[in-house]
């Protein structure tokens, strides 16, 4: 069933997360207070390396999908147009104060049963659900980058948040083809699972080269031909802050 979507920032995360969950079938309103992210998210979109007109040029969406897709979407300046949604998932950038300034913002012009749930790398849920008079409809929705790409849906319970919030987002993502996996929330460590492991990776290969035992580029060559993943430890923290454009 199409539902309400509202996604608040519309950068390298925000504007991927609008694409994956309009091309599922739901009416997507994507916010950001900047008119520049407002038009790269949706130039991106449209024509960037993981946008709908690269998929349907690779053969995995047909046109008629991408332009249905396009017209369920909607980049927009006005915050408004986020209250009367299912769920908003937020997406600004990783900083506890404004994600609390965000949540309680949402909190109190979202309609009342409106799921907020936060694409945060890290940070607390059970602090967003506590800023929050609905802390049962809070969850964490960990997505990675490229979002049109990457199938993880780290999703992150605190406490507070109720098994219907939970489920809603589950079957969310599933029917966004991603790959669901429930966690608890650790509010005593940054990271949840996929990042707190991952930096405790990136922290031994830094200490590598900082040794002189080999360079960052060494490092990387060796983790891809040892485990191969499709790139090393250091390039992958360069290219997720960049959307891998
Ligand atoms: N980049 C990644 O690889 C990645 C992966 C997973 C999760 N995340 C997380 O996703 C979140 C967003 O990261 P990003 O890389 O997309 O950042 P980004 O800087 O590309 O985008 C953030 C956007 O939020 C907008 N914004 C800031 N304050 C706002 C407000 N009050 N209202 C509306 N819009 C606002 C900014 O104008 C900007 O366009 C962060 O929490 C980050 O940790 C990032």
């Amino acid at each position: 069933m199409g539902r309400r979507v509202g996604v608040l920032g519309a950068g390298v995360m925000g504007s991927g997360i609008a694409q994956v969950l309009a091309a599922a079938g739901h009416d997507v309103v994507c916010h950001d207070l900047s008119a520049d992210a407002l038009a790269a998210g949706e130039a991106n979109v449209r024509a960037g390396r993981f946008g709908l007109g690269t998929a349907v040029e690779r053969g995995k969406l047909s046109a008629k999908e991408a332009d249905a897709a396009l017209r369920r979407l909607c980049f927009t300046g006005d915050v408004e147009r986020l209250y009367d949604t299912d769920v908003v998932v937020e997406a600004v950038p990783e900083r506890l104060d404004l994600k609390v300034t965000v949540f309680r913002d949402l909190d109190r012009r979202c309609r009342q049963d409106t799921i907020l749930a936060s694409n945060s790398s890290g940070f607390p849920i059970s602090a967003l659900a506590a800023a929050t008079d609905r802390p049962d409809r809070v969850i964490g929705w960990h997505w990675a980058s490229p979002a049109p790409v990457m199938k993880l849906a780290e999703i992150v319970r605190a406490p507070s948040t109720s098994d219907a919030t939970t489920e809603f987002v589950v079957d969310l993502a599933e029917g966004a083809g991603k790959n669901p996996v429930v966690i608890k929330d650790a509010p005593l460590a940054w990271g949840y699972v996929a990042n707190r492991v991952y930096f405790a990776m990136v922290c031994e290969a830094a200490r590598v080269v900082q040794e002189g035992v080999a360079t960052a580029e060494e490092v990387d060559q060796l983790m891809i031909d040892c485990f191969r993943w499709p790139t090393g430890p250091l390039a992958m923290t360069r290219g997720a802050g960049t959307g891998w454009s």
